[in-house]
């Protein structure tokens, strides 16, 4: 007798273009796992509704995006330590007890610098672009690293003030404009804003990648993002999109799921090649 795969899905609006089906697809495979995993567009204000469905039609997980990750907050039953801070969980776990929800977004990007390109980020001056949801998402994983600074720079500085002290009992982080950050330099920015949908850049003043520093976008596309080839123009030694972190981010919800942990070498270099 076959058993019926366990079923998974990932929520957002858009949803038409998400690689995360592939991913978990491609996972599934290598572990020899029984599952599942589709895309669901919900409509605005119907996440709750939605995800109640699945996990009633015997749903046993759900990952999240935009714009519906603070919902998944609210929906969980029981939140980790880092979704917690973070304001915002990717990874919603159907227990028969409860719904646990989880935030894989920080320590998959921490993952991809350290481990997949070798950036360690200990002693390092970092620079988080942006205050906003996806900014939130990756405070704690980041000052987890102890880099030597971090500051958080936003469009509306405020935010970036008010996003510091929030984190500050976790480490030296500090928020200002991006004016501010003339005279300033970073061994690694972090572009965490949403200008990127425009084609835009944030307005950084010159000099602020240190030479041989390294770029980050949270983005990823098809052709490099504008953050990644500002970098490039600016002599960064590395300039990289958010490509890997979507995959050790999923990586980690299916550990979550399974208790087993994918390769991701293989899953990225699968992507990489369209
Ligand atoms: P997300 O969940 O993607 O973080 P968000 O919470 O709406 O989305 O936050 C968007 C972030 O991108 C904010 O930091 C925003 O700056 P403001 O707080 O000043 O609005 C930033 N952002 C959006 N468009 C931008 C642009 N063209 N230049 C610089 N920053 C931009």
């Amino acid at each position: 007798m076959t058993t019926q795969p366990d079923q998974y899905a990932v929520m957002g609006n858009p949803i038409a273009h998400s690689q995360s089906p592939r991913i978990h697809a491609l996972f599934a495979a290598q572990t020899g796992q029984n599952l599942e995993y589709r895309a669901i567009l919900v409509a605005p204000g119907g996440f709750g509704a939605a995800a109640r469905a699945f996990r009633t039609a015997g749903g046993r997980g759900l990952n999240v995006t935009v714009p519906f990750k603070q919902d998944a907050w609210v929906f969980a039953d029981l939140l980790s330590v880092r979704a917690e801070r973070a304001g915002a969980a990717n990874t919603l776990i159907f227990e028969p007890t409860g719904v646990l929800g989880d935030n894989t977004d920080g320590s998959g990007l921490v993952r991809d610098l350290t481990v997949n390109h070798g950036c360690p980020l200990g002693g390092k001056r970092v620079l988080l672009l942006g205050a906003g949801g996806a900014a939130r998402g990756v405070l704690q994983p980041l000052l987890g690293e102890k880099p030597a600074q971090l500051v958080v720079a936003n469009r509306t500085a405020n935010k970036a003030l008010e996003l510091a002290l929030r984190f500050s009992d976790l480490g030296p982080v500090s928020g200002c404009g991006f004016a501010e950050l003339a005279g300033r330099r970073f061994d690694l920015i972090v572009n965490a804003t949403a200008a990127g949908l425009e084609n835009a850049v944030p307005p950084l003043p010159e000099g602020v990648l240190a030479p041989d520093g390294w770029c980050y976008d949270l983005m990823y596309g098809s052709e490099p993002t504008a953050f990644v080839r500002w970098g490039r123009e600016h002599g960064a030694a590395h300039s990289l999109d958010g490509l890997g972190m979507l995959v050790e981010q999923a990586a980690e919800s299916f550990h979550l799921w399974r208790g087993v942990w994918p390769e991701t070498k293989p899953v990225i270099a699968a992507l990489w090649g369209g």
